[in-house]
């Protein structure tokens, strides 16, 4: 197995790292633009091997795109972040043209490779990377549905006082202020989560939540990347390792939930072949209305994108 990351800042190198310690592939590529950046940081993960025994091999390099050639899976995490302030849709004037010419670089030499995207704004970055790769949709998607999740999970567990091993959420929608976090899909341990934490709590965490990328953002003055890595790493390992995991996954939709041409998070299946199947809920009207809703916001970034590219 091999995996190429490509951006090697705070949420690349956090990738490599994780991937490398669960030793999801014999070799993990980190490639960045800026000289001797990812080298550095592949040097020093490479030297944390003896330490935390493993023996998956960290290489880095500037800008070689022949490095990657014949990744499995291309992790692509090149774009600026945003600041305290910006959303995430303000930084695709600069990242649409990474991601872009990214893309090209990596389908170069990868042309049967699965891209996972990182970079935002993330539903639009995905759908740039599905019209450039001209690879098929199942091939091409996006990880923020298990981060959102796990951020919706940590709030409740503190709320609870439990364990957030005991907590299952489900969560649809854009990577943005708009997702549509699901308390009736949500439970502790099998038992229904309106049977711990009452409406108005309910109703404050799912609001923490979907704000809970610019809270990072507003303490440390740029955004988050343990839990991002984390999120890369278990949708990584479902890949290679063909474990069939059900997670909410940024995908092309084609009339899945009366949505066409968009992409956004839902439940999908993880394979070796990428997306395996898209899962459709049984959503009621009110759920389906903020799906809706979120699906347009999705939609007028990707107009902005399609403006850009004319
Ligand atoms: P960072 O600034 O630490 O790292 C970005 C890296 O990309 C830099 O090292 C930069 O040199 C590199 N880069 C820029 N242009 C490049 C190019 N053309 N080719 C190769 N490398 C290039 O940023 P960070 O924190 O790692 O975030 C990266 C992206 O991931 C941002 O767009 C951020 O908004 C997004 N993000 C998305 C999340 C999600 O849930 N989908 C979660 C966290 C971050
Ligand atoms: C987050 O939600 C920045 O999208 C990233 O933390």
């Amino acid at each position: 197995m091999k995996i190429s990351v490509i951006g090697a800042g705070n949420v690349g190198a956090t990738c490599a790292d994780e991937i490398a310690r669960r030793e999801l592939a014999n070799e993990v590529i980190l490639l960045d633009i800026k000289e001797g950046i990812s080298e550095g940081k592949a040097l020093d993960l490479w030297q944390t091997a003896p330490v935390n025994i493993y023996d998956t091999r960290v290489i880095g390099t500037t800008n070689d795109y022949s490095m990657t050639a014949n990744s499995d899976v291309v992790i692509i995490t090149s774009g600026l972040p945003r600041k305290p302030g910006m959303s995430r849709d303000d930084l695709i004037s600069t990242n649409a043209g990474i991601v872009k010419a990214v893309t090209e670089n990596v389908i170069k030499h990868s042309p049967d490779t699965i891209i996972l995207m990182v970079a935002n704004p993330l539903d639009v970055m995905s759908y740039c990377a599905f019209l450039t790769s001209k690879l098929p949709s199942n091939k091409v998607f996006g990880m923020a549905g298990i981060l959102d999740t796990a951020r919706f999970r940590a709030f409740l567990a503190s709320e609870i006082n439990c364990s957030p091993k005991d907590i299952q959420a489900m969560l649809l929608g854009g990577h943005g202020d708009t997702m549509v976090p699901l308390p009736r899909y949500t439970t502790v341990s099998g038992i229904p989560v309106t049977e711990f934490v009452d409406g108005e709590r309910l109703t404050a965490i799912i609001d923490r939540t979907k704000k809970g990328g610019g809270e990072i953002v507003k303490l440390m003055g740029t955004s988050a990347w343990y839990a991002p890595a984390a999120g890369v790493a278990q949708m990584v390992e479902a890949i290679v390792r063909d474990q069939k995991r059900i997670f909410p996954v940024c995908s092309w939709l084609t009339g899945e939930y009366g949505l066409n041409e968009v992409y956004m998070g839902v439940p999908v299946v993880l394979g070796k072949g990428g997306i395996e199947k898209i899962i459709e809920l049984k959503l009621n009207n009110d759920e389906l209305e903020l799906v809706k809703n979120s699906a347009g916001a999705v939609k007028e970034v990707m107009t902005i994108y399609d403006n850009m590219n004319k």
